[in-house]
């Protein structure tokens, strides 16, 4: 039927829409200062201004394009924005942003080596190459017992890690009989919620997570992780995991990886070292002692989607022992059997995550480490981390104002000397205004506020006008 009609977009229309996507973004980034940093439309708004059916004829793309503006755009909240400090950052970049365009274009699915033989083996290489970048031990590397591998999340590397823990405390038998209530896993009362998620999915469950007493600081207290592995022994339980975290997401707190390792050693326990955000500080040599005892690990990750210019998704998993946790997750049914796989010459990472299909995740990552350079990315990690000392010092020299916890990169926690309900105006007021995005957290039971300085375009008049609406609005409550 040879004039049938195709309802496909044709190679020339690809190009020309294309381009105006591109010329969008760019647009879009240009006059990202323009809009509110918090997206300041009411829940239901956005659903309420679409159409309730789908259409049952293909629209024109200029039309789409159009509606991404005008219906969109108002319900965005702008992570891009160099006025956005909430949370940790999610940073993109040009390179990152095309490397992913690529990856879309090139539409591969690499659960095999064989399914996409470049995806595999650049993504080994880069990760190869993150090892020296970041100080991290030769352990990791490919070429020795380990190896690196893209996660879609910390998340899902925290599960990865907590199950190949089970699997080798239980000499790999609670994958066959399932768990039996006595393997436990540590954290810190400061560790993200991540752990506490992996903990239920891998059948370990919470109230085997014991989270362990932090210090003034914030940070575990490895002898009360001591205390609390020998008392689990005494009642027979099965230690497997302890998650150290280098930047606690609550006030960016470090755990003393060294001392937490030595308990791991006496104890043969699997030590997981979660460096979401704070990881990428380690390509500058200068930070890299936040995360001393990183040698001991026996699976680290950092989120080069937070703080290193690759859009979201991008996390960096490695692993010690890469057997322990192929053993864990592999899984061959017959339809995915193939000669590559079987000559064991090749990586296949679908076994070394939960899900079966992956992207071609390395591309955007490759673009970013080439585009930049390390001096490029340490650049911008210096700036960052300078900006925010400068903030806390603006802090320190206000008497209104107190720093709530130890800055040791780009995270102030800082509070307003008024109480809770003062504190939770000036952020509600600032994040209404649209002129900022800030979040919070509680320490010590204290309403705090958080500022991140670790977006891609967040220069020192964005960090000074940020600080000027604090104080501003600080003025403004105590008038009123
Ligand atoms: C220390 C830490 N670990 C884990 C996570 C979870 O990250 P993801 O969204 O990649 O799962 C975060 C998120 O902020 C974090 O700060």
């Amino acid at each position: 039927m040879p004039d049938e009609k195709s309802f496909h977009m044709t190679p020339d229309e690809f190009r020309r829409h294309g381009h105006a996507v591109v010329d969008w973004i760019a647009d879009y980034h240009s006059r990202i200062e323009s809009f509110p940093v918090l997206s300041q439309v009411k829940p239901g708004e956005i659903r309420a201004s679409l159409p309730a059916n789908p259409p049952a004829q293909g629209e024109p793309f200029d039309a789409l394009l159009k509606d991404v503006e005008k219906l969109i755009l108002p319900g965005v909240t702008h992570w891009q924005s160099p006025n956005f400090f909430a949370y940790f950052p999610c940073n993109a970049s040009g390179p990152g942003i095309l490397g992913d365009l690529l990856s879309s274009g090139l539409g591969v699915q690499g659960m095999l080596w064989s399914t996409s033989p470049a995806s595999t083996e650049l993504e080994t290489h880069v990760l190869d190459w993150l090892v020296p970048m970041l100080g991290l031990p030769k352990k990791f590397l490919s070429s020795s017992t380990g190896g690196g591998v893209i996660q879609d999340t910390a998340s899902s590397a925290a599960l990865c890690a907590l199950l190949a823990a089970r699997e080798r405390a239980t000499n790999y038998s609670s994958n066959q009989k399932g768990c039996d209530g006595r393997i436990v896993a540590y954290a810190s009362s400061q560790t993200h919620s991540s752990l506490e998620k992996a903990a239920m999915i891998s059948g370990i469950g919470l109230r085997n997570l014991r989270l362990i007493e932090v210090d003034d600081n914030f940070a575990m207290r490895p002898e009360a992780l001591a205390r609390q592995i020998e008392a689990d022994k005494l009642d027979g339980l099965v230690p497997c995991l302890v998650c150290a975290t280098v930047g606690t997401t609550s006030s960016n707190a470090m755990d003393p990886i060294v001392e937490i390792a030595k308990t791991c050693r006496q104890h043969s326990l699997w030590l997981h070292v979660d460096a979401a955000m704070s990881g990428t500080a380690a390509l500058c040599a200068e930070f890299r002692h936040l995360q001393n005892g990183v040698e001991f690990a026996d699976s680290y990750n950092f989120n080069p989607h937070k703080w290193m210019f690759t859009n979201f998704d991008c996390n960096c998993f490695w692993v010690a022992d890469r057997k322990a946790l192929i053993q864990t997750l592999s899984i061959l049914p017959e339809y995915l059997r193939n000669q590559a796989t079987e000559s064991g010459a090749v990586i296949d990472y679908r076994d070394w995550h939960i899900q079966l299909g992956r992207r071609f995740r390395s591309l955007k990552l490759w673009f970013v480490i080439r585009h930049y350079g390390v001096e490029g990315l340490q650049h911008h990690i210096r700036r960052h981390v300078q900006l925010a000392q400068q903030f806390a010092d603006w802090v320190r020299n206000d008497a209104r104002f107190e720093v709530a916890a130890p800055v040791p990169l780009n995270l102030v926690c800082f509070r307003h000397k008024g109480g809770n309900a003062a504190n939770q105006t000036i952020m509600d007021r600032l994040n209404r205004s649209g002129d900022l995005f800030l979040t919070h957290t509680k320490l010590n039971g204290k309403f705090t506020l958080r500022l991140c300085v670790g977006q891609t375009n967040t220069e020192t008049r964005h960090v000074e006008r940020a600080w000027k609406r604090i104080y501003e609005e600080a003025a403004n409550i105590q008038n009123s």
